[in-house]
């Protein structure tokens, strides 16, 4: 697309070795004019009836015109790209009528939720076209920031990608007396960082480059909230951004253009139990991170990404080049512009929560998952029987072949049954190229340490969603002790959502 405001720069030497990435273009800094309002998306409160908190959600297709002057086929949900923001309480009970619109079957899932396995919205709660789904829980998260999205069997990737996402906000009172922004569009600021491309037409481009099989999509346009080129004027002093990484594979090291330091105040679960003061915050897919930022001085700057590259040998091969440009470039995301008189106060919360380790005491590691990816001529891995060739989807040639202990997810298949009342260790390693950012339903869980070190500050709080670089062995613990089903399975999987439908997922029970 040539309109587009950035700067179109060469990848190094790599369309001549790869037939797929003459489309690949990458970011340039400093490009384009921001002169677009940053959307904000509708907060949807539901209506309490019975004492219940009810939503109506339709999961539909639609149009939207990112790029100026040119309309892009999209999913949504009750509008034409994304979803609104629930609302929820802490403790309440919610219902929400789930209409599918969009031509195939799909599923919502409740990001981080602590949820029974029947209502979590996973690949097994498919709803049919045409159908309604009415999942029904209780909401037990600490306040925080979640998200809600499609979890369709082999097609999340592209259903998410298309727009099937939202967030969710728990609120809880504790939080409420804690005084931080929390005026919802005005200076407690939801973003949805996402990045896309487009064709010619304007049309998402999507499942066509052989790379994104691989690495997962990574796209040459951010947009926010669905904002193409956003920029956002704050009216307060302090103002609280909850950054979502809504992308399907991009990692995102957010930063400020001017290098200003910001506090992070919430991860994936909640408060941290004090705000920890950072210049960078590197942000994996499903991560959440809310943070604090201090614009008094009325200056201009912008909230980018910084340039992360991976240390990969450069041997000759379009894999290696292709992992080694990973998140090689700086680029900008939202310019912000301060008001010139702002309003409010400057003032941190010192003590905000005191997170306690999971009940049941326990230092043995209970499980162990292995990551790995194999691509080119390989299959990646030969233990068990799940082979990506099974379901149709690579293995061989040219395939990516994605698994967690050297198995490929498979729908009929539990790959781990926990006994109800536990806590485990489970110990997460890497043995492929790139990071991969393990999730797990069910709820959430602590990171005990990465390579025997203690996690950094940021990463001592409730998470759902932990990175997991390359050669690292990452150790988390984990409390099981409820919503027992010997039906109904739990995922876990990777949260780059190519990965995930191409395998590398599995299932438990808790009985
Ligand atoms: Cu955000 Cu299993 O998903
Ligand atoms: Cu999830
Ligand atoms: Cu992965």
């Amino acid at each position: 697309m040539q309109a587009i405001g950035f700067g179109v720069v060469s990848a190094s030497g790599l369309s001549s070795m790869f037939p797929g990435a003459k489309n690949r273009r990458v970011f340039a800094q400093q490009s384009g004019e921001y002169s677009n309002p940053l959307k904000i998306p509708p907060l949807d409160d539901g209506r309490v009836i019975d004492g219940v908190r009810q939503f109506e959600l339709t999961m539909q297709s639609g149009s939207s015109e990112f790029l100026p002057g040119t309309m892009t086929a999209t999913l949504g949900i009750n509008g034409n790209y994304l979803g609104p923001t629930l609302h929820y309480r802490r403790n309440e009970n919610v219902a929400l009528q789930i209409h599918n619109q969009v031509g195939e079957p799909t599923t919502l899932h409740w990001h981080g939720f602590h949820v029974p396995s029947s209502e979590d919205g996973g690949p097994h709660q498919e709803i049919a076209m045409g159908e309604t789904w009415n999942p029904r829980y209780q909401v037990l998260q600490p306040a925080g920031t979640y998200w809600y999205h499609s979890h369709a069997l082999h097609k999340s990737a592209e259903q998410v990608y298309r727009g099937l996402a939202g967030l969710i906000i728990v609120d809880d009172e504790a939080n409420q007396e804690l005084d931080l922004p929390s005026t919802y569009g005005v200076d407690d600021i939801p973003l949805m960082v996402q990045d896309r491309k487009f064709n010619n037409d304007g049309s998402f481009r999507y499942g066509s480059d052989y790379e994104d099989s691989v690495i997962g999509t990574h796209g040459d346009t951010i947009l926010v909230n669905g904002t193409w080129q956003p920029f956002f004027e704050p009216t307060t002093r302090l103002v609280r951004f909850r950054l979502l990484n809504a992308a399907n594979a991009r990692t995102f090291s957010f930063a400020f253009s001017d290098g200003r330091e910001f506090y992070q105040i919430a991860s994936d679960g909640g408060l941290l139990n004090s705000p920890v003061p950072m210049t960078e915050l590197v942000l994996a897919p499903a991560e959440r991170g809310e943070i604090l930022v201090d614009f008094s001085d009325s200056r201009e700057v912008t909230l980018v990404s910084l340039a992360k590259p991976l240390a990969f040998p450069d041997f000759p091969g379009a894999m290696s080049q292709i992992i080694r440009s990973l998140n090689a470039q700086t680029f900008d995301i939202l310019s912000i512009r301060p008001r010139q008189i702002l309003s409010g106060q400057v003032v941190l919360p010192d003590r905000m929560e005191t997170i306690r380790p999971p009940t049941g005491i326990i230092t043995e590691v209970t499980r162990q998952f292995r990551l790995s990816m194999g691509f080119g001529t390989r299959s990646g891995d030969d233990r068990g029987p799940g082979t990506g060739s099974r379901n149709g989807r690579g293995g061989g040639h040219g395939g990516g072949h994605f698994a967690i202990n050297g198995r490929v997810m498979e729908v009929d298949y539990i790959n781990e049954t926990i006994p109800l009342y536990s806590t485990e260790i489970w110990e997460l390693t890497n043995d492929s190229p790139m990071m991969h950012p393990f999730h797990i339903h069910h709820g959430l869980f602590q990171v005990l340490d990465r390579n025997g070190e203690l996690p950094p500050p940021n990463e001592r709080g409730w998470k759902d969603t932990v990175r997991v670089d390359p050669g690292e062995l990452v150790r988390i613990v984990m409390r099981f002790e409820d919503f027992a089903d010997t039906q109904n399975p739990y995922m876990y999987h990777c949260h780059i959502l190519e990965h995930e439908d191409n395998g590398m997922m599995g299932q438990f029970l808790v009985v």
